[in-house]
Formats: structure tokens, C-alpha cells, sequence
């Protein structure tokens, strides 16, 4: 199983961005735990960061053939950006939107999601963790042999 593991804008500040929010873990390590976590769960997983929209969306289109699952942060784009949902859509690629923060319990504007609703799930607010459960719902779901919901 491969997974492609996305993350948009200001992701690439983590540990020196609103610690109080998001730890003091900088990207670098939330890449090498990913890694380790995939190799323990038996799954392989490509990471790719970019605080521009359009180059998300690419990556979503070239990995298409490649991909079983993919898991997305899309940093601030979760919140208004239909062009990302549309790309999810388009793949038909079972994805679940992972946020560090709870977004629920931050500004208003954070409650809505553009993405979710194309989605397979969504976690938000148990940090690091996220992505580890993440990875583990696609290795169960592989495992036994669910579909995989798109919507
Ligand atoms: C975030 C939440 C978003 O609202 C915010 O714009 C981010 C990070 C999170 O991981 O908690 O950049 O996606």
C-alpha cells in the first residue's frame, strides 16, 4: 500500500510557528516520524509540502496511478479552497483531512471545511498522532478489505 501524505501553506514552519498551536516539532521531524510509523504499520508513504495551491493539485493529478489513500493537510487551503476539493474529487482517491489543531475550537472561520465533505474522514486536533491514526486506518482498511469510500 502507498500512501501520498500532503501538506499545504506554513506547514514548513512548524517549531517556530505558533508553538501554543502546534508544538515546537519542527516539519523535519513530523517527516522522519512519518516514516518511522510507516515502516513499522508495513506501508510506504511519499510526503510532499508546498504553500502553493496549484502545485497540491498537480501532485494530487501525478500521483494518481501510484496512490491508495491519500492523507492531506491543506494547512488554511481546508478552508477555501474548491480547487483542491475539485482535484480530490477528480482522483477518486479515498483521502482523510488530518489537522493538528482542533479547528473546531479555534476562530469561526476554521469550522468549515471545503475538503471534508470529499472525503473519507476527517481528524483534527490530536496533533502528530493524526497522521500515525491516519496511516493505520488505510493499513486497517487495506487489511480488511474494505472499500475504499470515496464520496
Ligand atoms: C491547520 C488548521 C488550519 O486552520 C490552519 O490554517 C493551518 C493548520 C492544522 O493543522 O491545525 O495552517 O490545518
Amino acid at each position: 500500500m502507498k500512501l501520498l501524505v500532503l501538506f499545504g501553506p506554513n506547514l514548513n514552519l512548524l517549531g517556530e510557528r505558533e508553538k501554543e498551536v502546534y508544538g515546537s516539532s519542527s516539519f523535519e521531524d513530523l517527516k522522519v516520524m512519518l516514516q518511522k510509523e510507516a515502516k513499522r504499520i508495513d506501508i510506504e508513504i511519499e510526503v510532499f509540502q508546498s504553500n502553493h495551491e496549484g502545485e497540491i493539485i498537480d501532485c494530487i493529478h501525478s500521483k494518481r496511478k501510484e496512490v491508495d489513500g491519500i492523507i492531506i493537510n491543506p494547512g488554511a487551503y481546508t478552508h477555501y479552497s474548491i480547487a483542491i476539493r475539485d482535484a480530490i474529487k477528480a482522483v477518486n482517491i479515498p483521502t482523510i483531512e488530518v489537522h493538528l489543531s482542533n479547528v473546531y475550537a479555534r476562530e469561526e472561520f476554521r469550522h468549515h471545511s471545503v475538503i471534508a465533505p470529499v472525503c473519507w474522514g476527517q481528524i483534527s486536533g490530536l496533533g502528530f498522532l493524526g497522521f500515525v491514526l491516519a496511516m493505520e486506518a488505510f493499513a486497517l482498511k487495506g487489511e480488511r478489505n474494505e472499500p475504499g469510500k470515496t464520496c
